[in-house]
């Protein structure tokens, strides 16, 4: 690879800033200086620094998100802000993308990559990934709706009933808390399948995808990279383990 491609894809400026930030002489390959920033590197096996920093290539990153509410699960929305505006400035090169939509109103875990693979893995309707919501609905919750969610909805425009969720009753009320797991992500589903009993959903956050869940201490609209752990859980899930 190219020592500029591979310092652009870091962040550190366009080919134009970089062929002049080698020329200065601040990066080294293996210890030696270099003054041409088009030489090609091994990203791998190379010691790349610069300002005597050594520099990794990252070719894919993955950020939790706890989304608040108010943002897109898009890259671009001609009227409302993004969850890419909620993306740090240090990670804005990488052409990131949310994995899967959380409505505008809804809270809670999003990845966002720009590993294309792994995310249509992860939200492909054949690989069924589960993915677990706390809500907060209208209404008493009760065995009947949980009955339903694991028999299945024809929710109006689909052709298909829905597969088996899991619903697992939290607290019943005029207000009633549940966990919702659902394994496929159809257009607001599960405030359709509420709606479809009756009831109005007023609060989701979503806890779990796969095996990742929400840290606890990431406040809503903060970001962090995937500890390696929950990164080969994500791959092993994502390669059908
Ligand atoms: N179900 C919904 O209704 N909305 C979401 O954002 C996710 C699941």
């Amino acid at each position: 690879m190219r020592l500029d491609k591979m310092l652009a894809h870091l962040g550190f400026g366009t080919r134009s800033q970089l062929k002049k930030l080698v020329r200065e002489g601040v990066v080294m390959v293996n210890g030696e200086v270099v003054t041409d920033s088009s030489i090609h590197v091994d990203p791998e096996e190379d010691v790349i620094q610069v300002w005597e920093e050594e520099v990794k290539y990252i070719q894919h990153l993955y950020l939790m998100l706890n989304k608040p509410a108010g943002y897109i699960s898009a890259t671009y929305d001609p009227v409302d802000s993004t969850v890419l505006d909620l993306v740090p400035k240090e990670y804005a090169h990488f052409n990131l993308f949310p994995v899967g939509r959380l409505d505008k109103d809804a809270v809670g875990l999003l990845l966002l990559t720009n590993d294309g693979k792994l995310a249509h893995r992860l939200t492909s309707p054949r690989h069924h990934v589960p993915k677990r919501y706390f809500v907060r609905v209208e209404g008493r919750v009760t065995e009947r709706e949980a009955r339903k969610f694991a028999e299945g909805f024809r929710l109006d425009g689909e052709e298909d009933i829905t597969l088996p969720a899991q619903l697992v009753i939290l607290s019943q009320g005029d207000v009633s808390e549940a966990e919702v797991t659902i394994t496929e992500g159809k257009y607001h589903q599960i405030k359709r399948m509420f709606q479809a009993c009756g009831m109005k959903v007023l609060y989701l956050k979503r806890i779990s995808m796969g095996p990742l869940r929400l840290d606890p201490h990431l406040e809503e609209g903060e970001i962090r990279p995937l500890t390696e752990d929950e990164m080969n859980d994500l791959r092993e899930a994502a390669s059908g383990g």
